[in-house]
Formats: C-alpha cells, sequence, structure tokens
C-alpha cells in the first residue's frame, strides 16, 4: 500500500519531524511504501478559480511543483496531512495544495474514494486550535469521500495534536502526551489499512 505523508511547514521544524516519525513507523511492516512531500522550498500557488481543469476536466492552467503532488496523492492508499497551527488554523501552504485538488476532483469526482486519511497539527501553545486545524483537514477528506481516520478516544480524539512549545523538532520531542496521541493515530491508521485494504 502506498502512503503519501504532505507536510505544510514551510520550514524543516516540528511538523516535518513528526511526520517522518510516522512514515518511518508504517515503514516497519513490508505493506507499506511511504513518499514524504513537504511544501517547503516547493513553488505551489493558491487556486485562482480559473476554471480551466471544470473546463477541461482536470488541467490546472498553473504549471508549477503541484504537478508531483497530484500524482502522489493518486497513487496513494493513505494520505497523511501534517501541519503547524498557524492563527488556529492550517498554513497557508498545505492549503493551497488542499485547494489545488480541485484539478484532480475535476477530472473524477471520486478520484480520491475511499482512501484513508489521518492528520498530525503542532502548535506553540498546548491548545492553540490544533482541533480547528484537524476539523479543516477531515473536512477535505469527507468532502472527497476520503475515510478520516484519528487514534480514538482517551488520546487521540480527532488525531494527533501535539506542542512544540515554539522550539521546532527538540520542542515536540519533549511533548510525550503528544507524542502518544500520535501513536495511536498511526496505529490504529495501519490497522485499518491492514484490515480492510489488502
Ligand atoms: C504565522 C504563525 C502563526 C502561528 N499561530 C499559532 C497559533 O495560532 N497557535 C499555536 O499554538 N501556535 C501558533 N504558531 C506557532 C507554530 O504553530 C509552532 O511553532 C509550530 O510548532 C511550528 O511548526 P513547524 O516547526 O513544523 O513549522 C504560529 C506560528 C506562525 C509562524
Amino acid at each position: 500500500m502506498k502512503i503519501v505523508g504532505i507536510c505544510g511547514s514551510p520550514r524543516e521544524g516540528a511538523s516535518e519531524y513528526l511526520l517522518k516519525r510516522a512514515l518511518n513507523e508504517l515503514e516497519k511492516e513490508d505493506s507499506f511504501e511511504t513518499t514524504f512531500i513537504s511544501v517547503k522550498d516547493k513553488d505551489i500557488s493558491p487556486c485562482t478559480h480559473c476554471n480551466e481543469c471544470a473546463e477541461t476536466k482536470g488541467k490546472c492552467s498553473i504549471s508549477d511543483d503541484m504537478d508531483e503532488i497530484y500524482k502522489a496523492l493518486k497513487e496513494a492508499d493513505g494520505i497523511i496531512m501534517a501541519s503547524p497551527i498557524h492563527f488556529g488554523s492550517i498554513s497557508a501552504q498545505l492549503k493551497a495544495v488542499i485547494d489545488r485538488c480541485q484539478a484532480m476532483i475535476m477530472e473524477d469526482l471520486d478520484i480520491f474514494k475511499n482512501k484513508v486519511g489521518i492528520s498530525i497539527v503542532v502548535g506553540g501553545d498546548r491548545s492553540g486550535g490544533q482541533e480547528l486545524a484537524i476539523q479543516q483537514i477531515n473536512t477535505f477528506y469527507l468532502l472527497n469521500k476520503i475515510i478520516p481516520l484519528s487514534g480514538g478516544s482517551f488520546g487521540a480524539n480527532l488525531g494527533a495534536c501535539l506542542w512544540s512549545q515554539d522550539d521546532g523538532a527538540e520542542g515536540v520531542k519533549e511533548d510525550e502526551y503528544g507524542l502518544k496521541t500520535l501513536g495511536m493515530t498511526i496505529s490504529h491508521f495501519k490497522e485499518f489499512l491492514l484490515e480492510f485494504k489488502t
């Protein structure tokens, strides 16, 4: 099974560390082949709603680094979106990726159907909008028939919520509780994919 992880942070920080940690965990199973993609250093413009994708059934008028992401998303059985919290929300860079998926959806309304998705979010504050950000990612999943998963109650209610204390990867390594939410979420993602996708 192919898993793509998309990191929405504009820098090499906590989100990248967490997403790589999650992908490494999946790689321990022979069944998973993972791809890491970061928006950092990528040229990804926001959607301009020019409607070319609707008129051409999938061709985006913008030519930039989204092509690599389109290919990975199309091939993926599982999707992990990771984002820093920027003003109680996902990063603008991740939102640009999400909005540009309109071109894929115009190609085929069921292009994402029954893929499985989880979220990893990290804020500088313990409660800085993590659940709001997951809600945004989950809304994208639901709108496109992607099955959203979490790690379940008593820990990972909506997914992996972490706290970096604004100290990037080093800060998040100290968030024992947050790392537990990541472990629970990955564990259920893995279990679900192995049970229903093989
Ligand atoms: C523009 C901006 C807005 C931010 N807003 C929030 C916020 O609303 N809540 C929060 O907890 N942290 C906020 N932060 C802090 C980051 O979420 C935090 O440092 C996070 O760990 C960064 O992740 P990264 O290292 O993967 O980039 C903000 C950071 C920036 C740059």
